[in-house]
C-alpha cells in the first residue's frame, strides 16, 4: 500500500521557513499509530526539521546532495527507488511538497488533517483532483484551533 499522509491548514499551506507552522498537542497522534511498523518517505528539508530517524519504523529520506544511512534511516535517490526499498511494507510519503505532486498520480489513499487555521506559509500541498477521490471524515476535534482527520481513497 503506498499512501500520503499531509496535515495542511486552510489554503493548502504546510510550511513555512522550513517548519510546519501549527502546534497542536495531540495532533500528530495518527501519523504515529499510521506509520509506526512501517516506511516514512520524506524530503530532505522534511527531515532536517525532525532531524533524527523516527522510533520504531523505517524512515527513507530522498536527498542528492546528503546521505544519513544508519541503521533505521536510509537514504536515496529518487520517489521509485525508495518505494523499491520499501518492499512489501506500506509506504506512507510525507512531504515536501515536490514529493506530494510526485505521489499524488500512484497513492491510493491520503491520510490528511486538516487544520482549521487561515496562516502564512512557503510551502503548499499541491492543487488535486477532488473527482477522483472518496472522502471520508474521520474525527474532528474542537479546540483553539479544531482540526479533523479526514481520508481520500481513490475511486
Ligand atoms: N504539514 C505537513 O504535513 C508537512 C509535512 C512535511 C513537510 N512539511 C513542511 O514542508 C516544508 C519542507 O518541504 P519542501 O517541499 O520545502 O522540501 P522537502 O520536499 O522536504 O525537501 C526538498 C528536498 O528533498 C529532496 N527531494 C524532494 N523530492 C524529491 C524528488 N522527488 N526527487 C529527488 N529529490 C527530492 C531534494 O533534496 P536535495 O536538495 O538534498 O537533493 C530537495 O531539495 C517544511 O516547511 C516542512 O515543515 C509539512
Amino acid at each position: 500500500m503506498i499512501a500520503l499522509i499531509v496535515a495542511y491548514a486552510n489554503n493548502q499551506v504546510i510550511g513555512n521557513l522550513g517548519y510546519i507552522p501549527w502546534k497542536i498537542k495531540g495532533e500528530q497522534k495518527r501519523f504515529k499509530e499510521l506509520t509506526t511498523g512501517n516506511v516514512v518517505v520524506m524530503g530532505r528539508r522534511s527531515y532536517e526539521e525532525i532531524g533524527r530517524p523516527l522510533p520504531n519504523r523505517m524512515t527513507i529520506v530522498i536527498s542528492n546532495t546528503k546521505n544519513y544511512d544508519d541503521a533505521d534511516i536510509k537514504t536515496v535517490r529518487t520517489l521509485e527507488e525508495a518505494i523499491e526499498m520499501a518492499g512489501d511494507k506500506d509506504v506512507f510519503i510525507s512531504g515536501g511538497a515536490r514529493l506530494y505532486e510526485e505521489a499524488l498520480p500512484i497513492i491510493e489513499k491520503m491520510y490528511i488533517t486538516e487544520i482549521n487555521l487561515d496562516i502564512e506559509g512557503d510551502t503548499y500541498f499541491p492543487p488535486f483532483d477532488k473527482n477522483q477521490f472518496t472522502k471520508e471524515i474521520n474525527q474532528m476535534f474542537d479546540g483553539d484551533i479544531p482540526y479533523a482527520y479526514v481520508t481520500y481513497t481513490k475511486r
